[in-house]
């Protein structure tokens, strides 16, 4: 396998490029974008976060996203950031400048957000910030639409699934681990409704890019699938331009 300063030594000139991950829910996209990104010193953008702190936003105010006007209001006054934290080594994502990394993964953002995420006009502003970002290359983000939509052009696309029941123990874990409050019936209910609505909706739905490598990382450990998809990801940096 070749690193980064193994390839610098070698004169193999590596490349910034863009990488792509997406997947359904709770399929282990974030693990795999958050290493990956580390290990190659990457930004790393969870885009599905940006979706969530969108939602928190209108829960918290009490706007009523299905009419136009309070959504356009909603849409003006929510701004997106990222912060960097060094504990984390993580950019988490930020609303009017207050980080809500923990806020947004509550299930009632959850329970509400992919009925905001198939709105128009709430993708066009998220891909928006998401192509600004990704605008230097050196990036791994992950969603939903990102090889299809945010960066059609991406160097690696990656489509990620995992059995279904592996996928309700791992954000049972998840949230279990962050103290947030949620039974495995509830986050199995929520993780079908959010496929099917992430999967149908007219708007860039959920589907694999015809150029993305599938991977389902069931029975894969996450040091596993961060091994393959790093090699996959060296092969496309150092490959001539
Ligand atoms: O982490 P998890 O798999 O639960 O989902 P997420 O990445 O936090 O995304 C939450 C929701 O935002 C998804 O169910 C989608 O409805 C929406 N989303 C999207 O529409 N497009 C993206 N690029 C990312 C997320």
């Amino acid at each position: 396998m070749i690193c980064i300063l193994c390839a610098n030594f070698f004169r193999l000139t590596p490349r910034k490029i863009i990488i792509a991950i997406d997947g359904f829910a709770s399929c282990g996209k974030s693990t795999l974008a958050r290493q990956l990104a580390a290990r190659l010193q990457y930004i790393y953008i969870d885009s599905g976060a940006m979706y969530r702190a969108v939602m928190l936003h209108f829960l918290k105010n009490n706007i009523d996203f299905t009419r136009p006007e309070s959504l356009k209001k909603g849409l003006s006054e929510a701004k997106i950031t990222f912060s960097f934290n060094p504990e984390t080594r993580t950019n988490e994502v930020c609303l009017n400048g207050r980080n809500v990394e923990q806020e947004i993964r509550d299930m009632r953002v959850s329970t509400k957000v992919s009925e905001l995420s198939k709105i128009k006009e709430v993708r066009q502003a998220m891909v928006k910030i998401q192509r600004e970002i990704g605008k230097d290359k050196g990036i791994v983000m992950d969603g939903r639409d990102i090889g299809t939509v945010v960066f059609p052009q991406a160097e690696l696309k990656i489509f990620l699934t995992a059995d279904f029941d592996e996928r309700v123990r791992r954000r049972y874990e998840e949230l279990k681990a962050k103290g947030i409050a949620a039974s495995r019936e509830e986050i199995a209910s929520n993780l079908r409704a959010r496929d099917l609505i992430d999967t149908t909706r007219k708007e860039s739905p959920l589907v694999k890019a015809p150029d993305a490598i599938e991977i389902n990382n069931t029975h894969l450990t996450p040091e596993e699938q961060l091994e393959k998809v790093y090699a996959l990801a060296m092969e496309r940096i150092l490959a001539p331009a």
